[in-house]
């Protein structure tokens, strides 16, 4: 996003960029939104593309690729062991990172599922900024309990802190010195907190809690799947960094960490994961699991054409021009959204635009899923297909009541370079006149339920008929637009 200025006076966020190759979306009447809804049990995961206008699930593995990765995907080595694709995404991140080894996975929650079986024990506990659901679900699968030390701020959904990710070192400091270091697993930072609204974590806040870590002999792992955003977020906000480049930054946030893993869905912007580190007994430790659940060494369940795309996308990640888009649709639709009085969660994050459910619906119980009856809504007056980040994505408590969740959020996630401004504005009005109509929206319930992260297959029933008066309402108000 270059920086202009405009005669106009309006903030724009103007594209470095141009589309050259399109996909077709159609907006259904609401009269099908509604039934569609109905059919996905008001789980906007099982809702189907055909039925979708704007797809604002989440940016896995669905950013837009640029020419240049297209054109990668076509060199490719696609041996099984050995390739030459292997060989330079594994140059290519230690170029970046400055880590010896990797190990490729099929996508992120992969990484988790070694690295908690590799170093989760019964009753240790593994302090983090801020859990994410898959890394939550396998650390406990292996026994271990998450300990979320971020500070008072992070919770705070209008706030001008703008690195409400950080860890809480004092609360670090504590816990250390009361459970022993034995008892922890690790510590994690998450590049970015998904669940809290793409919070940012400062490079100090890195330096700090790795310096914790070290002093103590816990291993350190970054998760930095949402690490571009990240990056531009140091650059942009961190002013002792502000003259480092994207590559500077980058260099000195790894080498805080002792192991390093990610979603390559969302960095690198293609369809995949791994874990880097420069230490060798734990590169040994986790490439004797990698065959097995995985794939072999130099492609781990991933697609070599992708791994050959990711190579450039990295590349692409370490440019201010390219990570910035995202982060700047999204200031533009959350500051859109705050003149008209929608509670959003602020400063604007990474990842997406994410609207406040706990006050957006405060007349609904929070045993009713706020955040899952506005994703519900908001599909149902737009064809926008947002996702549920609220009571709906926790686990139940073992004794099987809901643990209502901190935050009850729908976020609407912004694929970089994926959607026009005027496809953010047109779902910016559609907000507004939900806002405008919330008392009309009512609460959900489940009526199927599984055990382990409901939110991808639960389903839900309204509580009462609010649902088609909500259509009627939007047929009152726009007559026969779609
Ligand atoms: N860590 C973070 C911070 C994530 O945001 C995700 C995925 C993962 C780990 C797991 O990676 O999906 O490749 O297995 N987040 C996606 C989202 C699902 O929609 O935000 P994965």
């Amino acid at each position: 996003m270059a920086n202009i200025k405009y005669h106009l006076g309006e903030e724009i966020p103007l594209e470095m960029h141009k589309v050259r190759m399109i996909q077709r979306l159609d907006l259904v009447p609401i009269e099908r939104r509604l039934e569609a809804i109905k059919e996905a049990g008001n789980n906007t995961f099982l809702l189907y593309n055909k039925d979708i206008y704007l797809d604002m699930l989440t940016d896995s593995g669905v950013n837009a690729m640029s020419d240049n990765q297209m054109a990668a995907m076509m060199t490719v080595d696609d041996s099984y062991a050995g390739s030459a694709t292997f060989t330079r995404l594994k140059d290519k991140l230690s170029d970046i990172f400055d880590k010896k080894y990797f190990l490729p996975v099929h996508q992120g929650r992969a990484c988790e599922n070694l690295l908690s079986m590799a170093y989760v024990r019964k009753g240790t506990y593994v302090p983090m900024n801020y859990h994410f659901t898959t890394t939550k679900a396998h650390i406990m699968v292996n026994g271990g309990e998450v300990l979320e030390l971020h500070m008072s701020e992070a919770l705070n959904p209008v706030s001008s802190d703008p690195f409400k990710g950080n860890m809480n070192l004092d609360a670090l400091n504590e816990l250390i010195e009361k459970e022993g270091a034995d008892k922890i697993s690790f510590i994690r930072l998450e590049a970015g907190t998904n669940l809290i609204g793409g919070q940012p974590v400062a490079l100090e806040n890195y330096i700090a809690t790795s310096k914790i870590a070290r002093e103590n002999g816990i291993p350190f792992i970054i998760d930095a799947s949402l690490l571009a955003d990240n990056l531009h977020f140091i650059k942009t906000r961190e002013e002792k960094y502000k003259d480092h480049s994207i590559r500077e930054i980058t260099k000195l946030l790894s080498e805080t960490a002792d192991i390093i893993y990610f979603s390559a869905r969302k960095l690198g912007h293609v369809r995949g994961g791994g874990i880097i580190t420069n230490d060798e007994s734990v590169y040994k430790t986790l490439l004797e699991m990698l065959p097995l659940y995985e794939g072999f060494s130099t492609y781990g369940g991933m697609s070599t054409r992708e791994m050959e795309a990711m190579v450039v996308g990295l590349e692409e990640t370490m440019d201010e021009e390219m990570i910035n888009q995202g982060p700047l649709f999204i200031k533009y639709m959350i500051n859109e959204l705050l003149k008209h009085g929608v509670p959003v969660i602020t400063p604007p994050g990474g990842l997406g635009a994410h609207l406040n459910a706990m006050e957006f619906l405060s007349h609904i119980p929070q045993e009713e899923y706020r955040a899952g009856a506005l994703a519900s809504a908001l599909y149902i007056a737009s064809g926008v297909r947002g996702m549920e980040r609220g009571t709906v994505s926790e686990e139940r408590e073992a004794d099987g009541s809901d643990h209502l969740a901190a935050v009850e959020l729908l976020r609407l996630a912004l694929p970089r370079r994926v959607f026009t401004l005027s496809q953010v504005k047109y779902t910016i009005d559609r907000v507004v006149w939900l806002y405008e109509n919330r008392k009309l929206i009512g609460g959900l319930e489940f009526y199927e339920e599984p055990k382990v992260l409901r939110f991808f297959f639960g389903k839900l029933k309204p509580t009462s008929n609010w649902q088609e008066k909500l259509v009627e309402k939007f047929k009152q108000d726009f007559g026969d637009s779609l």
